[in-house]
């Protein structure tokens, strides 16, 4: 459950708040009573505390010093806001890596990890759970009724870093021998006989030999559930002791090494991590398609708001070259996060720190230590926006239309060594794909191939899906035959679940149902590209090609002679549905035309009738519009009948909006 603004005392409204350390400040203490006064200006009603306190918590081994956060939690309290409290995982004291030194990650050449950083534990290490328990359970004994805490921060970003000390590899073995019974039963799934890999035992076994594929595979799957497992482990004291405090951990990346779709099952409300590269290059619409994919991932993980839990307020200090937000940026990549289905705007972090790594990271207050600054302003305004969005919070977005995104897919195929290995590209292929629909103001759902549901689209887009699980390939039938329209891209259906090849033509187990069968695949190198027609007209084609034979498909595009004339994109009606499949990676122009026909087609309509010009995104999130210029010029926007109402002016719209630069207007129908 999201601690929806009902529940809030007091604060009727989405959430708008930073991760505060206040811990760096406890010898200042000017400095936090102005952070107080600083944070109602700001409009701040969250502050998620202690995240990296664990050596300010416990000095040493079971000796806590609660004083501190107990005046933080006073303080905020007094204050108005609401906390959300970590647990200090993330990052460990020095006396436990001292006196443990099992805690600390072992490299593959089986060296310790050396003390510091963060998020280098080892995740099965009984010290480390055991220490974990320990705070955890402290900390929601301490603090579990506290009227101000509305949510457990579980960690910090956790990441799928491998670790290959004993506890590690033992845990491996039995996780093998669940899922594979016996070692003859692992030798087949694995194909050990390929350069003499047999294994006759399971303490042979090293997560080492790339040489393996469905080895490595099975390890990244390991890990990931391994975290998973670890992170239940932290909850358990915290669902225990405070069972109606929903707990959260903060998703980030999102190719960490953890299939999120899998983790997302585990937790009550999804919190994002959000740091686009703005103003990157001279044109932003690429950086605002990609947040919105990766929103629109965190909102379909359990289909219902999530949190974007960090963003920057101004620059990061971490890109090869990171950009300050330009003049409204701010305000419209904030807005952006709740357009998706976000119910908060949350920022690492509140108060500049002095010292360490990030130091030059911007904050809500910086160095420059006063309310007037650009940074502070614009975080204050993007505080009383939120403030009148108070109605939005907790609801939904529909979408009729969902992008495939499976991370484990995207593990095999980084690991596979095909024809072409340079520019496989998988997400970006994903982004571009989904992009078409955020060009043309559809929403569009990122699920994943294994935990979601396909039933309640109507169109279904799978790039690039190279590993497809037999269940998956019956969901798609079932889609399909009940009246769904499946788009395939190329390199489709390539391996099963344990990284076979399928035989007998690809997509492996879905060849009737796209009317087709894939015979071999064509390397393109990156000075060449191929041509085929479609629609009268000619489009490129890259990287690779798939050849098709026709198996009851209709051929809708085709290549030209030097490719024999073969079929490039087809549709095949299967039930009362239809599968189309595209065999290239195309120009993004195609696919911006080619979803926008099959949308109107199958009568999956965009938000607003209105045309979108390019870089303006439009999203629809319940009954509000919001309508976002990512372009750094003005632009006009005519939206027809004056029937909607500007909604945080509270003032009537225009026939024609005019949008600033990196401006954006929220409005809502009249009626
Ligand atoms: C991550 C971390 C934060 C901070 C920011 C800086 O998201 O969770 O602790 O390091 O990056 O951008
Ligand atoms: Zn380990």
């Amino acid at each position: 459950m999201i601690p929806s603004t009902e529940d809030i005392e007091g604060f009727p409204r989405l959430l708008h708040g930073a991760d505060y350390n206040y811990e760096q400040w406890l010898d200042f203490p000017q400095i936090l009573d102005d952070d107080l006064a600083l944070m109602r200006e700001a409009e701040i009603n969250v502050l998620s505390v202690g995240i990296f306190s664990w050596s300010m918590i416990e000095r040493e081994e079971g000796i806590f010093h609660f004083d501190w956060l107990d005046g933080c939690f006073e303080q905020l309290y007094k204050n108005k806001q609401k906390i959300i409290l970590a647990t200090p995982s993330g990052s460990k004291p020095a006396w436990l890596s001292e006196k443990y030194p099992e805690v600390s990650q072992m490299t593959v050449n089986g060296t310790r990890q050396p003390h510091g950083g963060r998020q280098n534990h080892c995740r099965t290490s009984p010290e480390y759970r055991k220490a974990c328990t320990r705070i955890n359970t402290a900390l929601a004994k301490r603090y579990g009724t506290h009227p101000a805490l509305i949510l457990w921060h579980v960690s910090n970003e956790y990441n799928g870093m491998p670790c290959y000390c004993p506890w590690c590899l033992t845990a491996f073995r039995a996780w093998l021998e669940k899922r594979y019974v016996t070692i003859d039963a692992l030798n087949a799934a694995w194909y050990t006989t390929f350069w003499s890999h047999r294994f006759s035992s399971w303490e042979q076994i090293y997560p080492a030999d790339s040489s393996i594929h469905a080895l490595m595979l099975d390890w990244q799957r390991f890990t990931s559930d391994q975290t998973i497992d670890f992170f239940l482990a932290e909850c358990e004291p915290l669902r225990r002791i405070t069972p109606d405090i929903p707990v959260t951990t903060n998703f980030h990346g999102p190719d960490v090494g953890l299939d999120y779709h899998k983790f997302a099952q585990y937790v009550d409300v999804i919190s994002w991590d959000s740091y686009p590269e703005w103003h990157k290059t001279p044109d932003d619409e690429d950086a605002a398609v990609k947040a919105g994919f990766l929103y629109d991932m965190q909102r379909s993980f359990l289909g219902k708001p999530f949190l974007l839990m960090e963003s920057s307020p101004g620059a990061v200090n971490w890109q090869g070259v990171s950009k300050k937000k330009r003049k409204g940026m701010h305000i419209l990549s904030s807005l952006q996060a709740v357009a998706h289905g976000s119910d908060s705007v949350q920022y690492f972090q509140w108060r500049q720190s002095r010292g360490g790594t990030e130091k030059f990271h911007d904050a809500v207050v910086t160095h420059f230590n006063t309310n007037d600054t650009r940074i502070f302003h614009e975080v204050a305004k993007t505080g009383s926006i939120l403030k009148r969005l108070a109605s939005i919070t907790g609801t939904n977005k529909e979408s009729q239309a969902a992008v495939v995104y499976d991370f484990q897919s995207n593990w095999v195929l980084d690991n596979a060594q095909l024809p072409r290995n340079v520019g496989k590209n998988y997400q970006k292929e994903c982004i571009s794909h989904y992009s078409a629909f955020w060009k043309a103001g559809i929403s569009c759902d990122v699920i994943g191939a294994e935990h979601s549901d396909f039933s309640k689209y109507r169109i279904l887009v799978l790039p690039m899906l190279y590993m497809l699980r037999e269940e998956t390939a019956e969901k798609i039938r079932r889609f399909t035959d009940n009246g769904g329209v499946v788009v395939s891209g190329f390199l489709a259906a390539l391996v099963n679940e344990n990284d076979l090849c399928y035989q007998g033509g690809t997509p492996g187990g879905l060849t009737d149902v796209f009317g087709i069968s894939v015979e071999e695949t064509e390397t393109i190198a990156d000075y060449e590209s191929l041509i085929f027609s479609m629609n009268g007209q000619k489009q490129k084609a890259f990287h690779y090609a798939d050849h098709i034979r026709v198996l009851g498909a209709q051929v809708l595009g085709s290549f030209d002679e030097s490719e024999n004339g073969l079929p490039a994109v087809t549709v095949c009606k299967y039930g009362k549905g239809a599968a189309y499949y595209i065999c290239t990676r195309t120009e993004q122009e195609f696919k911006d035309q080619f979803f926008r026909d099959l949308c109107a087609q199958y009568s999956v309509n965009p938000s607003v009738p209105w045309n979108i010009p390019k870089g303006v995104s439009v999203q629809k999130r319940n009954e509000v519009v919001f309508i976002m210029n990512f372009n750094n010029n003005e632009v006009d926007i005519p939206i027809g009948k004056n029937e909607y109402i500007n909604l945080p002016e509270n003032a009537s719209v225009c026939r024609t909006i005019t949008l600033p630069p990196y401006g954006l207007i929220i409005v809502k129908l009249a009626r």
